[in-house]
């Protein structure tokens, strides 16, 4: 490797070394570093192609049936572009308005024409501000919540913050941060929400730029099917022929691959290995995903039916079960009838209690066995409240449950008029409030608050109790103490408040020290404080306590290479990128430290894997130049200086004059390094 490499990059980037070695630490892990090369010409490529999705109406032609069948249920209704018969009836002055409980922020829903619009009204220190969005995608299906996305000048697609509960018929909001946003407090839209509420779009580098053009909107028939277009072709050329050709039947795979049909979108298979929109019916699904393990049920990402379902002794027992045995994917109606699915394999008889049931109970095999819970990993802001999960969930690992057991029977007990009755229903409701208590409690010790409060609210849904109450109101504040203070520490950092950050992050570990984000944050400002020492304990914690946040990893990782421990460093990246597969940073960092360890072809290697997953960071082409270079393959690292160029040209000028004379040099090195009788570096 030619000396003075890292000098050279840092010459080349305009950064000190300590910029280089900060960017990555500070900067938030996940995203770009704080001052980025300026890229002056995002690749105009995509980088999603459509690899023959033709859409169910092309399915029409052949299967009319089916389609009509389909396009009434909630997988094709789930992403949609706004209808004024399907939106609520609240876009009006005097529904539709909607104070949030953060001071001053206020939203208001109307209609004009066929738009739908939010208006986002706000209080800065320079006065009030206000701007507008035009409503241009609803995700939901119109039972449970429905979420509203805009787009934004070339492709850009956003979440707004306020959202409409159906089963309340309220306006509501998902938590929002004060101090960022874009002036409507709205996030941006990633390709994973999209890729399980779509069949395919065309996906741009950035994380939330598509094309609207061609968007195959809802999971619809490909989507389960694997793309039709030859499928379609060959049938249109042989209508003669019977046998389906060039087209997946899920029924055909086997048991697990056919789960992962489904739980590809249901569950928590949530990190990218791959590029979005790669997964395949029938492939594998891990070579797609990375699927998170979540200790709790409240951290799930959506309702993990497939994980439950697998831990109940009727799955374990009985190989046929999949998700199949229970739904039919094409139905309006998704769920075959509870008792029936349950009668496939069992008969009443074989429940130890049904004997004893009152008659019209007997039947409640699913309410017994899989009742439905207050699954609180969705959750939103109503006017007066806060953290309502807008829907049950039915518990999939089927088994034996007390509790359930007595609902079911409260229930039951409540709507006879007998003494006897009211007596039971009396003592059931004693009993079943106690219990949900006891559990809120028990996590609201073990600091899972969001479960707590759910436990609560499943308390207060079976009757009035001043204990609940009062443990509700006092849960709600806690967590909302805790959201406070989290965005408190975001604003602080990014006004450059270390220290005060620093207060506020170990005011958060002293009411929940299990939170892995507050410790990752809190190491991330030590170091960069110059405290690596005292860093180290937190970011050890991080991924204990969260195996899914590789933050901690990476950082100790740039400790390690601080020290000059390269071997170190690449484990602890190694470990991150096993957790975050597909983070172009970590195959930096991991080629950085093989630089340094004169291992140059590996650098290489590592460094193409980067820019492959971020083809617009100059940064990565710079290094992996040089390292090519360094390997003596001086073609490919002059192909590669020149991209670097061309991304960076036209930007900021100081720059793209720095990156490009560094082209020119490594030119003019290649020349000499050809020339006869001179041996490579
Ligand atoms: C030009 C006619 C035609 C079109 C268009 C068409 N199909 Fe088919 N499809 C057939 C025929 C013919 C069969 C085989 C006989 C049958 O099952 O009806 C078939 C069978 C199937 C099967 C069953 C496969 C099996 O092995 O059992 C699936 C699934 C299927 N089609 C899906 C689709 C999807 C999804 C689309 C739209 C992307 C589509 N088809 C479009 C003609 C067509
Ligand atoms: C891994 C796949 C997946 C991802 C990623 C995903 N969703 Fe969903 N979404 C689902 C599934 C599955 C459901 C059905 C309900 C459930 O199981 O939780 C759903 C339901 C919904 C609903 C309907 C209401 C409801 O609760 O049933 C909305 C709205 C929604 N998602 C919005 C989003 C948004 C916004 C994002 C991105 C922040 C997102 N989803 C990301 C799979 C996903
Ligand atoms: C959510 C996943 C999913 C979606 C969406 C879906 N299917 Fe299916 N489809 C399946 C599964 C699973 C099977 C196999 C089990 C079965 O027969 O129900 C199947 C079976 C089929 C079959 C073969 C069985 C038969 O009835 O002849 C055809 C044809 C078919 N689907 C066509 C379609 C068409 C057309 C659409 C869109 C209008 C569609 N499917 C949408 C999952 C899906
Ligand atoms: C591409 C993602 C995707 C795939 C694949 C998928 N689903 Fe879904 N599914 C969703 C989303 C999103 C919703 C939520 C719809 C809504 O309410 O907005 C949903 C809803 C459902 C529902 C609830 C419907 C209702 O009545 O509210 C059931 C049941 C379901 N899916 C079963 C299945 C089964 C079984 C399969 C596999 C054969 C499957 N899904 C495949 C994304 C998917
Ligand atoms: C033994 C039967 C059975 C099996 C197997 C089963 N489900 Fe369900 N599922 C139900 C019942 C019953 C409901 C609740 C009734 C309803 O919502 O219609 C339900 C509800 C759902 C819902 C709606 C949201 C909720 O949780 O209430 C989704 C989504 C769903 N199931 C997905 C799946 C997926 C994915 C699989 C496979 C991993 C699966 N189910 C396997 C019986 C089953
Ligand atoms: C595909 C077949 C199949 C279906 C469908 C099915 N089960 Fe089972 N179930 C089994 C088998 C097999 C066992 C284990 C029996 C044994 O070990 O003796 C079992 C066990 C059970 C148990 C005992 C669980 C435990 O942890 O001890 C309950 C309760 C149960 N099933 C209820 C239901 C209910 C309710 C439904 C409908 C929602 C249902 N099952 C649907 C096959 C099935
Ligand atoms: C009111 C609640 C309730 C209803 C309704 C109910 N069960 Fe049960 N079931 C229980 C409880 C509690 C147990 C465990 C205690 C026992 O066996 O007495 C049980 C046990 C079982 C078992 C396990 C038996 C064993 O010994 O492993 C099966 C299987 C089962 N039920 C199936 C069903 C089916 C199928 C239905 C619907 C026809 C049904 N249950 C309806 C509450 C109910």
């Amino acid at each position: 490797m030619p000396p003075g490499f890292f000098r050279r990059l840092a010459l080349v980037l305009g950064l000190g070394m300590a910029g280089f070695v900060l960017w990555s630490s500070w900067g938030f892990w996940r995203a770009r570093p704080t001052k980025p090369v300026t890229v002056a010409n995002e690749p105009a490529e995509t980088i999603s192609v459509n690899p023959g999705y033709v859409g169910p109406q092309t399915c029409a032609e052949c299967h009319q049936k089916r389609v009509d069948e389909c396009l009434g249920s909630p997988h094709f209704r789930t992403c949609r572009v706004p209808q004024p018969g399907e939106m609520p009836d609240s876009f009006t002055p005097e529904s539709g308005n909607y104070l949030s409980r953060s001071a001053g922020v206020q939203f208001e829903m109307r209609q004009s024409g066929n738009r739908f619009i939010q208006q986002t009204r706000y209080n800065t220190p320079q006065g009030p501000r206000q701007s507008e969005a035009s409503i241009d995608l609803v995700l939901g299906a119109g039972k449970a919540d429905d979420v509203y996305l805009s787009w934004r000048g070339d492709g850009a697609l956003f979440e707004l913050p306020v959202a409409w509960l159906w089963p309340t018929r309220q306006w509501a909001s998902s938590h929002f941060c004060t101090s960022f946003g874009t002036g409507d407090f709205s996030r941006e839209m990633t390709a994973r929400c999209m890729e399980c509420h779509t069949t395919w779009m065309e996906h741009a580098p950035g994380t939330n730029l598509f094309r609207r053009e061609g968007a195959l909107l809802g999971v619809t028939c490909e989507r389960c099917h694997g793309p039709g277009e030859e499928h379609v072709e060959y049938h249109r050329l042989h209508p003669e022929v019977k046998p389906a050709s060039k087209i997946l039947n899920p029924i055909t795979l086997d048991r697990e691959r056919l789960i992962e049909v489904c739980t590809q979108c249901h569950s928590n298979a949530v990190t990218h290995r791959q590029l979005p929109w790669s997964y395949r019916p029938g492939n594998p699904l891990e070579e797609s995903y990375r699927t998170h393990e979540i200790a709790h049920p409240e951290n799930d990402h959506v309702a993990d039916q497939g994980t439950h379902l697998r831990a109940s002794r009727c799955f374990q027992n009985d190989s046929s079960m999949t998700c199949i045995t229970c739904h039919d994917p094409h139905q309006r109606e998704t769920s075959v009838p509870a008792s029936a699915a349950c009668a496939k394999c069992h008969q009443a008889e074989d429940c130890g209690q049904v004997a004893t049931l009152p008659e019209p109970v007997r039947g409640q095999c699913v309410e017994c066995h899989m009742p439905s819970r207050l699954k609180i990993n969705i959750k939103f802001e109503v006017e007066g409240d806060n953290f309502i999960p807008p829907i049950r969930r039915s518990q999939h690992r089927i088994g034996i449950d007390e509790i359930a057991r007595d609902e079911v029977l409260w229930k039951w007990y409540r709507q006879q008029t007998d003494e006897q009755s009211q007596a039971e229903t009396a003592r059931l409701s004693e009993r079943l409030i106690g219990h949900w208590i006891a559990q809120a409690e028990a996590r609201a010790e073990e600091k899972r608050f969001m479960a707590a409060i759910a436990a609560v609210r499943e308390a207060l849904a079976i009757g009035e109790s001043p204990k609940a109450r009062e443990m509700l109101k006092f849960l709600v504040e806690a967590q909302e103490i805790l959201y406070a203070g989290w965005a408190e520490a975001l604003n602080q950092i990014q006004q450059n408040k270390p220290s005060e950050a620093r207060q506020t992050i170990e005011k958060l570990l002293s009411i929940d020290p299990t939170n892995a984000d507050y410790h990752a944050k809190l190491g991330t400002m030590l170091v960069i404080d110059g405290k690596p020492e005292l860093a180290i304990p937190h970011l050890v914690r991080v991924v204990e306590l969260d195996p899914n946040n590789a933050s901690g990893l990476g950082i100790l990782g740039r400790i390690a290479f601080r020290n000059k421990k390269y071997d170190a460093a690449i484990e602890q990246w190694e470990q991150a990128a096993q957790i975050e597969p597909r983070l172009p940073q970590l195959q930096y960092d991991i080629g950085m430290a093989l630089l340094e360890l004169k291992r140059p072809a590996e650098a290489a290697a590592r460094l193409e894997i980067a820019a492959e997953m971020d083809s617009a960071r100059p940064d990565i082409l710079i290094a992996l130049a040089e390292a090519l270079a360094s390997t003596g393959n001086w073609d490919r690292a002059i192909a590669t200086a020149t991209r670097a160029g061309s991304l960076t040209e036209g930007g900021d000028p100081e720059q793209s004059q720095r990156v490009s004379d560094w082209v020119k040099s490594l030119d003019e090195r290649a020349q000499k390094a050809r020339q006869p009788g001179k041996s490579t570096p």
